[in-house]
């Protein structure tokens, strides 16, 4: 660590204490609070984690007012044009780009543990046909650890490393299985044939009468999505499978609690509200008052796909994704969805109102995302489960860094408590 410090000092005791600051590769230092409490007798407070690093890592650096994003170092802009889905996942697993060698052994990886065990088959018909496949995935993703207890010890490296390849294998056959039976339609077995994206299309939308084609374009246009979603720093869902990992949970168990926290609407629920949000807007006549109801502090609404903790600039990942969002939907449906011409008037009229530039409120990922979903046939309820299946490369990612640390030890925050004083037991005949 270096000899750089910052001093704290209590204007009530006059107790000053130098605190060391750790050097960071790109963006700010963090101030080390480790022994914080023990030497000032103060918690920090900071709900929300708006000023606090909960960890180092090595994976993603976000700049908020650059709109910049780097996976291990390299430009998402770069990664969405020249790479693929499972190139990055090797680059986050293992730290640089792949040979072709290197990239063809683990794509074959992949592939060959993409099946489920027939008896987790089963699990899908104990839902109920209208249930959400969120709902669906969180379940069937946690009860992967009572099939692979060969991948649960997690002291094993080995083991941490089939987990996660399994991890990212099966989720497209649990997202496809989910929505077959949210449709009731039979699950479609994975095709080896097929890329990562192709491979899921085929299980969602082929049917056994008649022969299935994948779409190039819509193959692409899911490759790329993914890459966008692969990970994003310590965000909500993140944070959820780091803090599940320190207990030494399972790595099946953190992973569903990493897709209960994106679930939210305030997280990767965002491109399903989205599209919900605008089709209750319906048509561009009423955007403004729409507009209106997101600034009213006396009203809940907000407009989902803007604004974001850390981009207080263009989410590039927005960016990327609007450009292909008009590519493919000219492709894919001849003529632009009349949704996506009501987004980008939004946009517009957003971006030009003084209460979301005062507050820095641009597009985020989620904003055109789920228009893409769309025009590819996948329903609403999907949109979610989309992201899940891409942001696992970096839940996984991050827990194997997370466990792999030489100090790890449990998270566990303490509390600014506000609550009443000691009190005694008052029996109910003299309350
Ligand atoms: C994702 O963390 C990640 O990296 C997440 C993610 C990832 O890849 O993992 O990028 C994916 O989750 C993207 C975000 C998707 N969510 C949405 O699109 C939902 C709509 N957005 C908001 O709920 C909100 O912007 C958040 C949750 C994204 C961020 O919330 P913050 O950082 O806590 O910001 P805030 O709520 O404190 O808002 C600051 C101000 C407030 O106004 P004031 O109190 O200052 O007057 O901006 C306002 C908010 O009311 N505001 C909005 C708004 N977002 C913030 N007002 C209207 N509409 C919005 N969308």
């Amino acid at each position: 660590m270096s000899d750089h410090t910052v001093t704290f000092t209590d204007n009530r005791t006059g107790q000053t204490i130098e605190l060391p600051v750790r050097e960071s590769t790109l963006g700010p230092g963090a101030i080390d609070i480790g022994r914080f409490f023990r030497d000032t007798g103060y918690f920090t407070y900071d709900p929300g984690f708006l000023s606090t690093a909960s960890c180092q890592s090595d994976l993603t650096y976000l700049d908020g007012d650059q709109g910049q994003l780097l996976y291990r170092g390299y430009p998402i802009e770069q990664l969405a044009e020249k790479s693929s889905f499972l190139e990055v996942a090797h680059l986050m697993l293992n730290d640089e780009l792949p040979n072709q060698d290197e990239l063809d052994s683990f794509t074959d990886i992949i592939i060959h543990h993409s099946m489920l065990n027939e008896s987790l088959k089963r699990l899908f018909g104990g839902f109920y046909h209208d249930a959400h496949p969120m709902a669906i995935m969180v379940g069937v993703v946690g009860s992967l650890s009572a099939f692979y207890h060969d991948s649960t010890d997690i002291t094993n490296a080995r083991h941490r490393e089939i987990a996660a390849h399994r991890l990212i294998a099966k989720m497209p056959t649990i997202a496809a299985a989910s929505y077959k039976h949210s449709i009731g339609e039979p699950q479609v077995y994975p095709d080896n044939s097929l890329s990562y994206a192709g491979n899921l299309l085929n299980m969602m939308f082929s049917i056994p009468c008649e022969p299935y084609e994948v779409n190039p374009i819509a193959e692409r246009a899911l490759d790329l999505i993914f890459i966008l979603h692969v990970d994003h720093e310590q965000n909500a869902s993140t944070s959820t499978v780091r803090l599940a990992g320190s207990s030494l949970a399972n790595p099946f168990a953190c992973i569903a609690s990493g897709i209960a926290a994106l679930w939210g609407p305030a997280h990767g629920g965002a491109n399903e509200a989205v599209l919900d949000m605008l089709e209750e807007i319906g048509d561009v006549s009423n955007i403004h008052k729409y507009v209106a109801k997101a600034k009213d502090k006396n009203d809940s609404f907000r407009l989902m796909g803007f604004g974001h903790r850390v981009y207080k600039n263009y989410d590039p990942r927005a960016r990327i994704i609007r450009t292909m969002c008009h590519e493919v939907l000219s492709e894919l449906c001849q003529q632009d969805d009349p949704m996506f011409e009501l987004a980008r008037e939004l946009e517009s009229i957003a971006l030009n109102d003084e209460y979301f530039i005062e507050r820095k409120l641009y597009p985020n990922v989620d904003f055109y995302s789920g228009l893409i979903y769309k025009a590819l046939g996948i329903p609403t309820n999907m949109f979610t489960v989309m992201f899940a299946i891409a942001r696992t490369v970096g839940w996984v990612s991050q827990w194997m860094e997370m466990i792999g640390e030489d100090n790890q030890r449990i998270g566990r925050p303490r509390q600014l408590y506000t609550g009443p004083t000691q009190r005694d037991y008052v029996e109910i005949d003299k309350r």
